[in-house]
């Protein structure tokens, strides 16, 4: 009998698309660094840019994006593959427009769906992929095996760190993960929670150094983020900062991480959307 991974995997295979979107995982070694905020206000000044984007949420732990929006998902995409829902039931819809999936665990089950069933459900995620120029996938902390497949899958991290040691030291052994896993897979840096330029600098120069020493890859820096006060109050009201506080030092930050991550080329994978790599789980 063929294991449901190999069916899986098989049925992906056959399911041939052409159009794939740029797909970054936000990830960090330390939690509470930072990263739901910044996925969720960094999908906003995307589509502020110009962008059509789609954000998924793929922590596992207790709910985060839908929290910081006011929003309740009531599916996750892994009731998509086994069944349990439909599509367009899946998408949440929050401020301007962002289009919000949760991931549920990427070790997905098949369940008792027909290979038509899968087929189907799957041309369905291509279709949404294409209607979609950036989709953030917003992790858990750490790198566990979860994490790493839907950083895998993405194709590009952006890697969450304060200028804390501790932070550091674990946002060092994530990027070590990535590297050694796939040493292709462009990692950007963004400092978070800085007091200054000044301090946010030198995290970077200390992260870049190793990274180059001992991996022997380059860390991209593509913006800090000072600590701002308005971001928890943002938090708190349950409107994302660059929509409650647009002229907050945090909104005007994270709108020029947006640009700069514009400015830079995405990381051609090859022809296999998003979801197609995360169910088939060919990283390769
Ligand atoms: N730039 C900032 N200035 C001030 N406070 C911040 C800033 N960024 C994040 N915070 C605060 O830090 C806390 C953690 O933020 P967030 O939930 O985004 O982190 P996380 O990395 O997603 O956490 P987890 O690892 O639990 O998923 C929140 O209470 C938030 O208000
Ligand atoms: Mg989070």
């Amino acid at each position: 009998m063929v294991d449901q991974a190999e069916r899986l995997r098989e049925i992906v295979k056959r399911n041939k698309t052409t159009n794939s979107s740029r797909v970054i995982a936000i990830t960090s070694g330390k939690g509470g660094v930072g990263k739901t905020n910044l996925a969720v206000n960094l999908s906003l000044a995307l589509i502020k840019l110009g962008s059509r984007v789609l954000l998924v949420d793929a922590d596992l732990g207790l709910a985060n994006v839908d929290v910081m929006l006011g929003l309740v998902p009531r599916y996750n995409l892994g009731q998509v593959i086994t069944g349990q829902c439909n599509i367009n039931e899946i998408i949440t819809v929050g401020p301007l427009g962002l289009r919000i999936i949760a991931s549920g665990s990427a070790d997905y089950k098949m369940a008792n769906l027909s290979d038509r069933s899968i087929d189907f459900c799957l041309k369905q995620l291509n279709d949404i992929e294409k209607d979609t120029d950036i989709m953030i996938v917003d992790t858990g902390a750490g790198i566990s095996r979860n994490v790493l497949k839907f950083v895998l899958a993405a194709g590009e991290a952006i890697v969450v760190t304060t200028p804390e040691p501790t932070a550091i030291t674990d946002a060092y052994g994530v990027i070590k993960v990535i590297a050694n896993s796939n040493p292709k897979t462009p990692i950007w840096l963004v400092v978070n929670m800085v007091k200054d330029e000044d301090e946010g600098q030198q995290v970077v120069e200390r992260l870049q150094a190793v990274c180059n020493k001992f991996l022997g890859i380059e860390l991209i820096n593509i913006g800090f983020i000072p600590f701002d006060n308005q971001v928890s109050k943002a938090v708190k009201e349950q409107q994302p900062f660059l929509i409650g506080k647009p002229r907050s030092v945090a909104a005007q930050q994270v709108t020029q991480v947006a640009k700069n991550l514009m400015n830079r080329s995405a990381n051609n994978i090859g022809t296999q959307t998003f979801f197609q790599r995360l169910f088939g789980g060919n990283f390769n």
